[in-house]
């Protein structure tokens, strides 16, 4: 499978900084073997139809699981689709934490990208007190099963995870390589009792720098990343997408 280099730009940004990256990382997706997904503000979304001529792959943060409603500020699958936005992050542990996000609201969420054909990066990760407790692979393991055991099988290939440890986020500490192959290959476990022979493919997402990428990648079950704070600077982003594509 591919590595997936996934930049997250939270609520940052700007048309400048948009046209930056896609100058630094356009041409690299061509030469390599790496996809470049950028997960951008709904307000840029519609900006991306002036790169159509990209291999860049462009992603929302969230969306809602109704098509269309009385739900001020909130953005459908329906409406992503028709922007041509391919992918979109769903149950990102600051949604889970600030917006109150549930399980079941991640699921709906997912379900409502499968049926427009949207990819969804489903975001799960443990806090520091459930990795304290020993219960981090519990936790994304059922993070995990509340979808794949809705959804029709036949869709599970087209969902993405993302293990983003919430005490990793932001927080300049990423999950040791060896942590992250852990969950990584237990998510994948978790993933074939419920469908048989899935290949899953999960990223990384926690303080992912050019520093410390290529280590992270060398593991055999992280199969990408989900990049924060280190993809808002369009040089060093291309570093990282580098770093990813040389990995295979
Ligand atoms: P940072 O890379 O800034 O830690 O953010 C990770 C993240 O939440 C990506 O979704």
């Amino acid at each position: 499978m591919d590595p997936l280099v996934v930049a997250n730009w939270k609520m940052n940004g700007s048309e400048q900084l948009l046209q930056a990256v896609v100058q630094q990382v356009d041409g690299l997706a061509e030469a390599t073997s790496a996809t470049v997904v950028l997960a951008l503000p709904a307000a840029y979304l519609s900006l991306t139809k002036a790169f159509d001529n990209t291999q860049i792959e462009w992603a929302g943060q969230n969306v809602h699981w109704l098509t269309s409603g009385a739900y001020t500020g909130e953005v459908s699958a329906t409406m992503l689709a028709e922007l041509g936005v391919g992918w979109c992050l769903v149950g990102h542990s600051e949604r889970r934490q600030h917006c109150a996000e549930t399980d079941d609201m991640v699921l709906a969420k997912t379900k409502a990208c499968l049926e427009l054909g949207i990819r969804p990066i489903v975001c799960v990760g443990e806090n520091l007190q459930e990795r304290q407790a020993g219960k981090a692979l519990e936790v994304v393991s059922r993070q995990l099963l509340v979808v794949l055991k809705d959804i029709p099988s036949a869709l599970a290939p087209l969902i993405v995870v993302a293990y983003e440890p919430v005490w990793a986020i932001g927080t300049g500490e990423e999950a040791s390589p060896e942590v992250a192959q852990e969950v990584h290959e237990a998510l994948k476990h978790a993933a074939r009792s419920e469908v048989k022979a899935l290949e899953l493919r999960v990223l990384y997402g926690g303080s992912v720098n050019e520093d410390n990428v290529k280590t992270l990648m060398s593991m055999p079950d992280v199969d990408g990343v989900l990049v924060g704070g280190a993809s808002l600077e369009a040089l060093g982003f291309r570093r990282i997408c580098e770093q990813v594509a040389g990995s295979v």
